[in-house]
């Protein structure tokens, strides 16, 4: 059985996935509006992975014989300056959700609970991921700053993304 801090800490995090899609969802919006095809395709392959993430939460409390309580999700935001702003937006939040997980291991470890720490081992490592794959993008944006060309090719690249359930992999 889950403790109580844990399984409200728990489902805090659900809720905080389904906004970190609904957010990436916004800036695949904003990526159409600007023109940017593969950056809005890359956006909202993000914002499925989201939606895993919240469910591998969802799915294990219930496994603990948990309860699940989805609360109200904020409204995110709509403009994000140009592209390279946009994807700092994107590391800043990624690194924010990386401090969120963070702070779930650590009550996990404050209330004894190992096997919740074992779960949470995995977002560590997939936060990791996260923030290195954003950072390669920063940076080769910034290369290119400037250049239309060179934003064409890597929105071309980023349109190649295709939708992997993470979430299956380790299990
Ligand atoms: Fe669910 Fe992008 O961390």
């Amino acid at each position: 059985m889950l403790k109580e801090k844990m399984q409200n800490a728990l489902n805090e995090q659900i809720n905080k996935e389904l906004y970190s899609s609904y957010l990436y969802l916004s800036m695949s919006a904003y990526a159409q509006s600007m023109g940017l095809q593969g950056v809005a395709n890359w956006m909202k392959i993000q914002a499925q992975e989201e939606l895993t993430h919240a469910n591998k939460f969802f799915d294990y409390i219930h496994e603990r014989n948990g309860k699940v309580i989805l609360k109200a999700i904020d409204a995110v935001e709509t403009e994000f300056g140009n592209v390279i702003d946009l994807f700092k937006r994107v590391l800043e939040h990624e690194e924010y959700v990386t401090s969120l997980i963070n702070n779930l291991v650590d009550i996990s470890i404050e209330v004894n609970d190992h096997a919740t720490r074992s779960l949470l081992m995995w977002f560590v490592d997939e936060q990791v991921e996260e923030e290195a794959s954003v950072q390669e993008i920063i940076d080769n944006l910034k290369m290119v700053e400037g250049k239309g060309q060179g934003l064409f090719m890597i929105d071309k690249e980023l349109s190649t993304r295709v939708f992997v359930d993470s979430t299956q992999k380790g299990k």
